[in-house]
């Protein structure tokens, strides 16, 4: 009996760990530890601001591209993992920003974000990253108001 609940203990367990375990999982996965202070310079050198918006980071010497004024950092109700912030910038397509018409951030599923791969090192990507975590301020997701109607 006792063998039998603990291989359905454990077969519960792979089965709710079943997708974090895969291959492509991001599991495992740890940047070395970063400065944010540098990071605010990364943030300014490759003018992501001439696309984003950040507060309390002046857009310096860059265009602004009104039409593209994706909102980083600020409050969220789901943290933002820095597997997933690596990902927006090296693979920014994977996953496209939510909260936007569509048309405005992607073209045939291929955001309009620019690819900083070839010339990003990988310090500046973990500077850059710790600063943009450090940006956003988690918040208890807003619940639902009922009220309560009268009926006839
Ligand atoms: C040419 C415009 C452009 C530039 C420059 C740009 N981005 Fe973006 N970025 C976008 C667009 C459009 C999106 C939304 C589509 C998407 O999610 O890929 C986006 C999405 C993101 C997201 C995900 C936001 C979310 O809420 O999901 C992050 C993080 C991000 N960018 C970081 C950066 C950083 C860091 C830089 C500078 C190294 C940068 N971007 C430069 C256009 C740009």
């Amino acid at each position: 009996m006792k063998h039998l609940l603990l291989s359905m203990l454990t077969a519960a367990a792979m089965i709710l760990t079943g997708c974090e375990t895969g291959v492509d999982s991001p599991s495992g996965f740890s940047l070395p530890e970063g400065d944010a202070a540098k990071g605010e310079l990364v943030l300014v050198k490759y003018q992501c601001l001439s696309c984003h918006q950040l507060d309390g980071v002046e857009p310096t010497d860059v265009v602004d591209n009104p039409a593209l004024s994706v909102k980083l950092g600020g409050k969220t109700s789901v943290i933002k993992t820095y597997a997933e912030l690596v990902t927006s910038i090296i693979n920014p397509s994977h996953k496209i920003a939510k909260g936007y018409p569509k048309s405005s951030l992607q073209v045939d599923g291929v955001s309009k974000m620019a690819n900083y791969n070839d010339v990003m090192t990988v310090d500046e990507l973990a500077d850059l990253v710790f600063f943009l975590q450090s940006s956003y301020e988690l918040t208890p997701y807003p619940r639902t108001q009922y009220r309560y109607y009268e009926t006839m």
